[in-house]
């Protein structure tokens, strides 16, 4: 009897550990899951010295994505095919060598102003400022000599089931000719739907102006095939021309009847070379701003979607923003080798950049980029990745 009773309780005690250790394992399991720890290593010295970091964020799925504190460059972001396979889909470099060079603006975070502003020249509040004329000496580019994306930025990891990195960015009055202190916050968050989201949101003590974005070279065939099959949907009814310096001629062109169309799905080479189109030849490929339909002007909704059919990869664009700058990588010329060994020739990736309206400052008819004391600048993008079969 006593051997019995002793027993029961020593069985007891084994099934009460075991539940217990179950729902400690299941805790953890839970944890693992719903904690995605961020990985910080070396990214590289620049030739003074300072260093640089890489951040990967990974979410359930195995969507993998790194950044760089150094221009805030995604410089790795993988993506599943129709079999699941996840594959980068951007280009970039491995390390921070490649972007001394410095390349094309690859993944990095463009400020003070996105895209052109003619000249350099703009006025505000009555007073004439003065940027560099860093494209062909023409007009000001993507923030100047040296922009947001060659600098280096305070990141901050944030754990979660939606890891995220918070860049941060103090761009002192007078930098690159721009008024104002401006505090910048960039917060890039991996989320549980394949998406990456970006957060823009910044303050001033000046009047300023501001276009922020992100210049992602996207190739949806994992950098196999150039993106001339990538197919293209942009939810906009119009486009703004270019003169030959690539600066909005001021005119919102429809772009129905044009190889501008892409209210539904076509595909990138269909009208790309097209030399009977004058903006096709200016652009030398595509190179504008097209203007998104919009219901109450800056909701955040559908933009673009990119679809490679062999892959079977599609990305989705979502903004805030009133435009989208479609680029089909024309400047690239294959001096450029980058991660694997792959060799990087002309209309090898595609950029899809949210933005107001490059040349707003001169611009009165366009939406204002203009950024005073007491207010915020807030923006938000989303790239999201899923499958078609
Ligand atoms: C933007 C511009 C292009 C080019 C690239 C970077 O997309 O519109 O003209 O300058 O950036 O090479």
């Amino acid at each position: 009897m006593k051997i019995k009773s002793f027993l029961t309780l020593a069985l007891g005690i084994v099934i009460l550990q075991s539940c217990s250790s179950k729902k400690s394992e299941d805790n953890q399991q839970k944890d693992s899951v719903t904690v995605n720890k961020i990985e910080k290593t070396s990214f590289g010295t620049f030739p003074d010295g300072r260093t640089a970091d890489s951040y990967t964020l990974k979410n359930a799925n195995g969507m993998e994505v790194k950044i760089t504190n150094y221009g805030g460059v995604v410089s790795h972001w993988t993506a599943p095919d129709k079999d699941g396979k996840y594959e980068d889909i951007v280009l970039g470099f491995d390390s921070l060598a490649g972007y001394l060079t410095p390349p094309p603006y690859f993944g990095a975070i463009i400020g003070r102003y996105g895209n052109r502003i003619a000249k350099g020249k703009f006025k505000l509040e009555g007073k004439e400022y003065a940027l560099a004329t860093n494209n062909n000496n023409l007009n000001h580019l993507h923030g100047g000599v040296v922009g947001y994306d060659k600098v280096l930025w305070t990141a901050e990891p944030i754990e979660g089931e939606e890891p995220a990195l918070k860049l941060t960015y103090l761009s002192k009055d007078g930098e690159e000719g721009y008024p104002g202190n401006l505090n910048v916050t960039v917060i890039y968050t991996l989320q549980k739907d394949n998406s990456l989201k970006m957060d823009y949101s910044a303050t001033t003590d000046k009047t300023t102006i501001i276009n922020l974005t992100n210049h992602s070279y996207f190739n949806l065939s994992a950098s196999k095939n150039n993106i001339l099959d990538h197919e293209v949907t942009l939810n906009a009814d119009r486009f703004l021309p270019v003169d030959k310096g690539l600066i909005p001629t001021g005119e919102l062109r429809a772009v129905k009847g044009t190889v501008f169309d892409f209210t539904s799905p076509t595909v990138i080479g269909k009208g790309i070379n097209d030399e009977k189109d004058e903006q096709i030849k200016l652009g030398g490929g595509y190179d504008h701003a097209w203007i998104l339909n919009k219901k109450e002007g800056n909701e955040l909704s559908l933009a673009a979607t990119v679809v490679d059919k062999t892959s079977g990869r599609k990305m989705e664009v979502l903004t805030t923003e009133p435009a989208i700058q479609f680029y089909t990588g024309n400047f690239l010329d294959g001096k450029l080798t980058g991660k694997g060994g792959v060799n990087y020739p002309k209309r090898f990736a595609l950029c899809l950049e949210s933005e107001h309206y490059p040349d707003s400052p001169n611009q009165a008819a366009f939406p204002t980029t203009v950024l005073k004391p007491n207010e915020t600048y807030k923006t938000t993008t989303i790239y999201k990745f899923s499958v078609v079969k």
